[in-house]
């Protein structure tokens, strides 16, 4: 694999897009990804904050650089061992490509070589049985605990891996201009319970707050209107 000459990916079919970025196949190696930022969403945001464009030291290759972190902080806990942890995306580089720098990273693919579907797509597809619930605790339990700093843990974020155990391929890191959840490990833990409740609400395992919330608003709503009712009726039968 050429890693020095610029990869021609503007030709190309993006196999993956989110919010940020477009995610292409590495043509030499399918088991290789290679993820750009999307040039719409620097356009938007160039456009949208011109403060932004100015006085951001590493521009819009902050996603990748939170990403890199996080990486590196999982390996740091465990030196010497040469797998990275299952749980994260592989890393293996940054090379240039003409839709700017990219992030190489190691696909996650299913048992007939394309890319693994998300925690979204087991749950639209009613694929999210018994052994991929299972393997999600397991993932949380390990995100709730390791030292990664973890900012959009949404299902689309999370790839199924065939071997039973779930990825996260975005989404990890800070975004906090002071990032004090990485040297506080108890702020660090309290943000990722919300983040993990949050999930657990966006796939319909848990009741949210918000909905609970409503529901006793709800509640009051009908009790006061009840309340008003009967004093309309005593107020009518006294007259
Ligand atoms: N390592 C990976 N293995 C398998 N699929 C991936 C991987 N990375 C990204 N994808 C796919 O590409 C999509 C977009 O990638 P992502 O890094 O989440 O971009 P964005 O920042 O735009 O959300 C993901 O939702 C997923 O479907
Ligand atoms: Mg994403």
């Amino acid at each position: 694999m050429d890693l020095i000459t610029p990869l021609q990916l503007s030709s190309l079919e993006p196999v993956g897009q989110g919010a940020q970025k477009l995610v292409f196949r590495h043509p030499d190696d399918p088991r290789v990804l290679v993820k750009v930022v999307n040039p719409r969403f620097i356009e938007r945001r160039d456009r949208k904050d011109r403060f932004y464009q100015k006085r951001r030291r590493i521009g819009h290759h902050r996603a990748f650089a939170r990403e890199m972190i996080e990486h590196l902080a999982s390996r740091a806990l465990t030196p010497g061992r040469l797998a990275p942890c299952p749980h994260i995306q592989n890393i293996l580089g940054v090379v240039d490509t003409d839709l700017g720098a990219a992030l190489l990273v190691e696909a996650v693919l299913d048992e007939d070589g394309n890319l693994a579907p998300t925690l979204r797509d087991l749950v639209e597809s009613g694929r999210h049985g018994h052994r991929s619930r299972q393997a999600l605790e397991t993932f949380l339990d390990w995100a709730l605990t390791s030292n990664v700093l973890i900012n959009d843990l949404s299902a689309d974020n999370l790839a199924w891996h065939p071997d039973g155990h779930f990825v996260m391929i975005d989404g990890l890191g800070d975004r906090a201009g002071i990032p004090i959840r990485a040297v506080s490990p108890w702020l660090n833990r309290l943000y990722k319970r919300k983040k993990i409740r949050q999930l657990r609400e966006e796939i319909g395992m848990e009741k949210g707050p918000g909905r609970s919330r409503k529901a006793v608003a709800v509640a009051i709503a009908i009790i006061l209107a009840l309340l008003g009712l009967i004093a309309t009726q005593l107020e009518l039968l006294l007259e």
